[in-house]
């Protein structure tokens, strides 16, 4: 899954604090224990801090222990490898105690190498990482400088091996040496100083100038120099990129959970795109270019993992309905070893908050093999997908630091709207109007909080499992609601064509199960209504999610306001949100930090 990595090196203050702050920023992502590595000159004395569990303990011992220095490295660390324990967590120390290296990613050949290389080395723990750090010493041992014994450490990873690292060698108290494949690493520059982290936001209180990594490079990097080599050994240069994100966006404010807070700022984040891709008089401002190659093809591939995908399905619609273009969406982890016969001019769209989903990578290198066109919209300005496609564009939305996905979602159906109504001659819709007035919609769902925060207690906190209906796009909205609730909540919720039911759930339902019924589709509406009534003579107790024009006398539900049927995914899906949020809550659960699950998933 996802591990975290910072790094500081400087002339005037202590790396401790920064680094200890640069993992609480971090601790979004998810991780089971944490550490730290400082190199005390003055003692000329090695501090290694590890702690399972919080970051908050961390911080505690290392308080205690007195560290002290200008420079150091540190971890949270996703157990992947071994359990959560102090012994696996990063950083991983030489038997020689000379160097120290935490990492991301996996290294699928460790054991082989373990016993080719390292026959006579004491190991301490069951990590590939400890592997990585004893093959450096070794190497070092054997006449290497650090530089050569890294190169030569990271030519002997698997291909299919991912890794970002960040090495100390306590005889160069100053220096950090990185190295990736895959993982994303980036370098924060300073003045005085230099960074490391596998995420700008951890480092954005120090810097907002990085450099990024690519792939098989090696990094050198002291307070005032940083040296980029390739994998011959070539010294390179790159300039560095700006990253434009207020340090405080990243604070949850007062809010108890950052997911509220996200799903709060989904009416700003509409309103940003609408000031981003609309121009002063309505015209839509994505690259004539881009438009021109989706134009000439003639299919789109749609390609996402989770959420992604669940707002690739709706954006789907939109593009054969408006612009008229065949569309597929594919989870990314099946379409990169199960490929689906493709057509003879496709145009891939990928969609990920992060930018750097493993899965969806490695769809997108396959991709660039077949010299395909591609398109990245994602949150992360420069992450990888970014990066790698022919085009990409931002999303917009923000931070987002909740493990549930959410406001990236409404930017992300909120974009393919904008591209699908660009692409399209229909001209009976005023999108940027019809998007403004979702973005009011959004705010009064979210004023209602009280109301759902009465539902799932009464209605979803209790319950083992729960059933999300639809049809068509509401099919759609009922995937991501369902995800939503199991992942937040731990309650088994499923979500899927209400018109499947009949044909195998409808066994499931009993007496007093929640079954909960988008209706936005005028089309399937009567239908939908029939449904509901199936679940409730088997006991269910059913809840509607309904447009104004849609909604009964007698319905238990909550009524949205009206809105074009294929934008109603922006409305509904908020309610779902809201619903999944307070049974999380009303659980007594870590809303942010579903168990299990880390926020960036950068490993297959
Ligand atoms: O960063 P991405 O959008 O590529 O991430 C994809 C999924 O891992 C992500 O949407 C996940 O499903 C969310 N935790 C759901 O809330």
């Amino acid at each position: 899954m996802y591990c975290g990595i910072v790094g500081y090196t400087g002339l005037n203050y202590q790396s401790a604090p920064i680094l200890l702050k640069g993992l609480q920023k971090l601790e979004y992502r998810g991780y089971d224990s944490a550490g730290i590595f400082v190199p005390d000159v003055a003692d000329n004395m090695d501090q290694l801090v590890k702690e399972k569990g919080r970051v908050s303990e961390l911080v505690d011992l290392v308080d205690r222990s007195d560290v002290s220095g200008t420079a150091g490295i540190a971890h949270t660390r996703w157990a992947t490898h071994g359990v959560p324990s102090v012994e696996n967590a990063h950083p991983q120390m030489s038997a020689n105690e000379r160097f120290y290296l935490v990492h991301n990613g996996v290294i699928e050949n460790y054991l082989e190498l373990k016993h080719k290389y390292l026959t006579d080395v004491p190991f301490v723990s069951d990590t590939d990482t400890e592997v990585a750090v004893q093959l450096v010493a070794k190497f070092v041992e054997d006449g290497l400088t650090t530089f050569e014994a890294l190169q030569k450490m990271t030519s002997l990873l698997a291909d299919n091996s991912a890794y970002g690292f960040l090495l100390m060698d306590d005889q160069e108290p100053d220096t950090m040496y990185v190295a990736k494949r895959k993982s994303p690493l980036l370098i924060g520059i300073g003045e005085d100083f230099n960074v490391v982290t596998s995420d700008a936001l951890a480092m954005l209180d120090e810097t907002h100038d990085f450099i990024e990594l690519n792939d098989n490079e090696i990094g050198v990097i002291k307070p005032e120099s940083v040296r980029l080599f390739n994998r011959e050994g070539e010294e390179i240069s790159r300039e560095p990129f700006h990253v434009d994100i207020d340090a405080s966006e990243t604070d949850k404010g007062t809010y108890e959970y950052y997911m509220l807070k996200e799903i709060d700022e989904q009416p700003v984040a509409i309103r940003r795109m609408l000031d981003k891709y609309f121009g002063e008089t309505g015209e839509i401002l994505i690259g004539d270019q881009i438009l021109n190659d989706i134009k000439a093809a003639d299919r789109i591939y749609i390609v996402a993992a989770g959420t992604s995908y669940h707002s690739g399905l709706i954006g789907a619609r939109m593009f054969e309905s408006w612009s008229g273009i065949p569309t597929e969406v594919h989870v990314s982890s099946e379409f990169a070893y199960e490929q689906p016969l493709l057509s003879e001019n496709p145009f891939f769209i990928f969609l990920s908050q992060s930018g750097e989903t493993a899965d969806s990578r490695e769809v997108l290198q396959n991709v660039n093999r077949a010299g395909f066109k591609s398109l990245t919209m994602t949150n992360v300005e420069k992450s990888t997908l970014w990066r790698e496609a022919t085009y990409a564009l931002p999303l917009m939305a923000g931070p987002e630091i909740a493990v549930a996905s959410t406001k990236a979602y409404i930017a992300q159906v909120t974009l393919q709207a904008i591209l699908a109504y660009a692409l399209s001659d229909r001209i009976d819709l005023d999108l940027e109007q019809e998007l403004s007035k979702i973005a009011v919609d959004i705010q009064a769902i979210v004023d209602d909080k009280a109301v759902f925060e009465k539902v799932a207690n009464e209605l979803l906190v209790p319950a083992h499992s729960a059933f999300y209906i639809g049809r068509g796009a509401d099919a759609d909205v009922s995937l991501e609601a369902a995800l939503k609730l199991k992942e937040i909540s731990y309650v088994q919720a499923e979500g899927f064509p209400a018109g499947e039911l009949k044909h195998g759930t409808l066994a499931l339902i009993e007496d007093g199960t929640p079954v909960i019924a988008l209706m936005t589709q005028p089309k399937t509406a009567g239908l939908v209504r029939g449904n509901i009534a199936e679940t409730q003579a088997r006991g269910a107790e059913a809840y509607t999610i309904t447009t104004k024009a849609l909604a009964e006398p007698g319905d238990t539900g909550y009524v949205l306001p009206d809105v074009d049927p294929l934008l109603a995914p922006l409305l509904s899906v908020v309610p779902t949100q809201l619903l999944a949020y307070y049974t999380s809550l009303g659980r007594g659960l870590d809303v942010d930090h579903p168990r299990n699950l880390a926020k960036s998933v950068t490993v297959q």
